[in-house]
């Protein structure tokens, strides 16, 4: 679906965010992996989060979903079904890798695939080390899915992690908890921290310190009742929006200000939005209301350390980077390249089409600023982030952008063509 976006002059209002989507897909495989029946609220109805249901009923998990609540009948830590089919996992990254750590351990063999953006991204990060815990794993061509995975027996292992993932540290904390003996994990741990937070919520003691995480084979997971707070990788495009349009003011209520996925309004304040916060609730997830006023924008550098708490907010900080005064510079970033779309060559091309001048890295991009934007035909390549950020460009360009395959933005926040026509 094509879809025409105007440019707009003002952007005001209150929104609705849905759900936050990381920790939707936690909730649901904790809750699989507990002893009761948990209750969940504000769960998005979105693309990704429908691929960890369908997966994990799938494996003998009764998931209910109503409109006001989801709840998972628990089925205990080595309780899940031979799927006896294999494991479709659609688009979702965080879908494939949780769930290895979780069948690694399992008594069954499991076969997980995904869309054609899914079997193209690296998932050797993830089998590897589970292999060091005894999993048996093969991979297709490339080290890509489809995966499969023959169920064994685990052991605890001491891994020291390359790549700051929190897809990577979760896999392995699943398995950690289906494995004998102690799961450590140390080296790039500094991600965003849902399953550190969320596991001693359902139960679970872990020993988290800034350099270690740890975890014991005993421990079992109890259900709980949860409000998943707003996404705020989703509430990202309308705090860019107000942000790049004069006289922009939005205020959102009920989302993750967990400080691991805050990097993007710090930045957004270093460049000179005003932003106001205030957290209302700590407990399992730090939440709050936000209101974001347009002000001037200077450019900002962004170094490897800052890059986990902002990741998915990166094609639109490179938006904004077109409209601030200086050159901004992204650098340690080279993890865009192996997400739903190569998202560095995405930025620069459809940045490029606008008619701004981006130079690009392997690891990143630099931008100057300000610079002009046309409307014009942009493409999402698929790719949910990329297609809502570029929404977001052509709001603040001269003349109409078409934005090819818009339908994709259903992967994580399909009400976001609705929420725009309501603001606008
Ligand atoms: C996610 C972690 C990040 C992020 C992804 C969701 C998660 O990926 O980009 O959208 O829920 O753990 P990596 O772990 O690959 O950095």
């Amino acid at each position: 679906m094509q879809r025409r976006i105007d440019p707009i002059s003002s952007f005001n209002g209150t929104v609705e965010i849905p759900g936050d989507k990381s920790i939707s897909h936690r909730a649901l495989i904790f809750g699989a992996m507990a002893e009761g029946r948990t209750r969940l609220f504000n769960l998005p109805q979105s693309g990704d989060v429908s691929s960890t249901i369908r997966c994990l009923k799938n494996l003998g998990v009764t998931v209910s979903v109503s409109d006001q609540e989801v709840t998972v009948r628990g089925r205990g830590k080595k309780g899940f079904k031979d799927p006896q089919k294999v494991l479709d996992c659609g688009n979702s990254g965080t879908t494939m890798r949780l769930l290895m750590g979780l069948l690694a351990g399992q008594s069954f063999y499991s076969n997980l695939t995904g869309d054609i953006s899914l079997v193209k991204r690296p998932m050797k990060r993830v089998a590897q080390p589970l292999e060091k815990m005894g999993a048996k794993i093969i991979l297709a061509e490339n080290n890509h899915a489809p995966v499969h995975i023959t169920g064994s027996p685990l052991e605890g292992f001491s891994h020291h992690l390359v790549t700051a993932s929190a897809q990577i540290k979760t896999a392995l904390l699943i398995a950690g908890l289906c494995a004998h003996g102690k799961t450590q994990i140390t080296g790039e741990i500094a991600s965003r921290d849902h399953t550190e937070r969320l596991l001693p919520y359902f139960g679970a003691h872990l020993d988290t310190s800034p350099t270690e995480i740890a975890v014991q084979g005993t421990e079992t997971l109890n259900a709980v009742e949860f409000n998943i707070p707003g996404d705020p990788s989703s509430a990202a495009f309308w705090m860019g929006a107000a942000a790049l349009i004069k006289g922009g003011d939005i205020q959102m209520q009920n989302i993750s200000l967990n400080p691991t996925r805050t990097g993007f309004l710090k930045v957004l304040k270093k460049m000179g939005a005003l932003i106001e916060s205030e957290i209302t609730q700590d407990i399992p997830e730090p939440v709050g209301n936000l209101r974001i006023r347009h002000a001037p924008l200077k450019a900002i550098s962004i170094a490897a350390d800052e890059i986990p708490f902002l990741i998915d907010e990166i094609p639109l900080l490179a938006i904004l980077a077109t409209q601030a005064e200086g050159e901004t510079v992204i650098r340690g970033a080279k993890e865009l390249r192996v997400k739903e779309s190569d998202r560095i060559e995405a930025i620069a091309s459809n940045l490029k089409a606008m008619g701004a001048d981006v130079t690009t890295f392997e690891d990143g991009l630099s931008i100057t600023g300000p610079q002009p934007l046309r409307g014009a035909p942009l493409e999402s390549f698929h790719d949910h982030r990329i297609a809502m950020a570029f929404t977001i460009a052509a709001l603040a360009a001269k003349g109409p952008s078409e934005i090819k395959d818009a339908e994709c933005v259903e992967i994580s926040y399909p009400q976001f063509y609705d929420a725009l026509e309501e603001l606008i």
